[in-house]
């Protein structure tokens, strides 16, 4: 087997068998392991073999029969699996501003409807247009953890009145935003860089979709499309909160397409940490998107699960048990059982270009783990005549590499901060072809 796909038993093979039985028989293994000499044994499943043990060697077979298999198990045993669009999904423009943000801007807001219906789920969608620019506009597009009255210090945007998590200094109060909320995640959004090389921004708040709690699903989306709603069992391969999340994504491309001023065929889905693993979701569902970054997405996202470093799937399925679907939770500890692994995530954007970001100091999303899933999926972006990465081995910090498949680990913490979104727009000039 290829190299790629089995890393050597590293520590533990130099250990004498007793010291190794005495340690085991005494001390269980850590929960989290942050020792790169401790990560173990693991072989990845080969994105290329079918399940009938043919082997793909084009695009076209890996097209037709192998990405149709790897997608069936990531929503049989991961994220679940989610409806189509509803028929009678409507979007109704609220607001606009051609003056938005001292003049830079076009602010759009825009409602989704999900089920056509006022009273049913529904998603405000922000459109921030570059004023002055050759319009449509490629775009970026994203889900907020704070609001899209958070994305930018606009006093024009619509607050947000629907559920969030309590944070007295990001302006959260009894789970509601209030006015000092506004801008509290300018910084991690970089509207006016975005705007100023070209780009529209659009976004929506991951909790009109369905907050962010065990029971969130019970006020969200999830129950609305449920047959007995809030009291719902779900199937074990019913889609979870990321699921739903992803879905929301592809309903905002929906939109987009229908706007005027965006290029709808140059949108490049974006997310940070769960949801930057949404966004990976999202464009592995959905070929329309693009471009797909995922930054800092760790577990169940770019990082490959059979690492032991960071999170575990068990420790994931623990603390936030509505993310994935039923299924999921039987691979708690039991990794090598599952028949994907993230490699194969990254790899159903193919042949679409794809950033994984890290940072040095998010050791919880295993960076190396990260760019390994990243350099995984490379076999099958050769299948497209696609170079992938482009490098073997894990760059510096700070160094961007990347082809179809962009890579970098930056200094600092989990984040999303100036220096990524200018390799994201670097990555997206270079793929669109886009100059301002
Ligand atoms: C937790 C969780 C991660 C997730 C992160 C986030 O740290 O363990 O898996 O990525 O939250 O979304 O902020």
């Amino acid at each position: 087997m290829n190299s790629v796909f089995s890393k050597p038993l590293a520590a533990i093979a130099s250990l004498p068998l007793l010291c190794a039985v005495a340690i085991a028989a005494s001390a269980p293994p850590p929960a989290v392991n942050y020792d790169e000499s401790k990560v173990g044994n693991y072989t990845l499943p080969d994105p290329l073999v079918c399940a009938d043990g043919t082997k793909v060697t084009d695009a076209a077979t890996w097209r037709a029969k192998r990405r149709p298999e790897v997608l069936e198990l990531f929503r049989t045993h991961v994220y679940g699996r989610s409806p189509a669009r509803p028929a009678a999904m409507k979007c109704e423009v609220t607001a606009e501003d051609k003056n938005a943000l001292g003049g830079k801007a076009t602010r759009r807001e825009v409602t989704i409807y999900f089920l056509g219906t006022k009273d049913g789920p529904k998603m405000d969608l922000l459109v921030y247009l570059p004023n002055g620019a050759k319009r449509p506009v490629p775009a970026f597009l994203g889900l907020s953890f704070g609001g899209n009255h958070a994305v930018a210090n606009d006093p024009g945007v619509k607050l947000s009145s629907v559920w969030m998590r309590p944070s007295k200094d990001k302006g959260i109060v009894n789970n509601r935003a209030t006015e000092a909320s506004r801008g509290t995640e300018a910084g991690r959004w970089q509207v006016e860089m975005l705007l100023a090389r070209g780009y529209a921004l659009a976004t929506a708040y991951y909790g009109d979709i369905e907050p962010d709690f065990a029971e969130g699903w019970k006020v969200s989306t999830r129950a609305a499309f449920a047959k007995d709603g809030a009291n719902t069992q779900f199937a074990p391969d019913d889609w979870g909160a990321i699921g739903a999340w992803a879905w929301g994504l592809s309903r905002a491309l929906d939109y987009l397409e229908t706007d005027r001023d965006v290029d709808a065929k140059h949108v490049a889905v974006i997310g940070h940490s769960r949801l930057g693993k949404t966004a990976l979701w999202a464009g592995a569902q959905d070929e329309r998107f693009a471009i797909v970054i995922s930054n800092n997405s760790g577990e169940g996202g770019a990082s490959l699960a059979r690492r032991w470093f960071g999170e575990t799937t068990a420790i994931i399925n623990k603390a936030f048990p509505h993310w994935f679907c039923g299924n999921f939770k039987q691979y708690a500890g039991n990794e090598s059982k599952l028949p994907v692994d993230q490699h194969e995530l990254i790899a159903l954007a193919a042949p679409q270009p794809i950033y994984v970001a890290s940072a040095e100091e998010d050791r919880w999303a295993d960076p190396r783990g990260e760019f390994l899933s990243a350099k995984n999926a490379e076999p099958v972006y050769r299948l497209f005549g696609k170079e992938g990465l482009g490098v073997d081995d894990m760059p510096a910090v700070n160094h961007p590499v990347g082809k179809t498949i962009g890579y970098h680990i930056r200094t600092g913490k989990h984040d999303v901060t100036a220096y990524d979104w200018e390799q994201y727009l670097n990555f997206a000039d270079h793929h669109f072809g886009h100059r301002k």
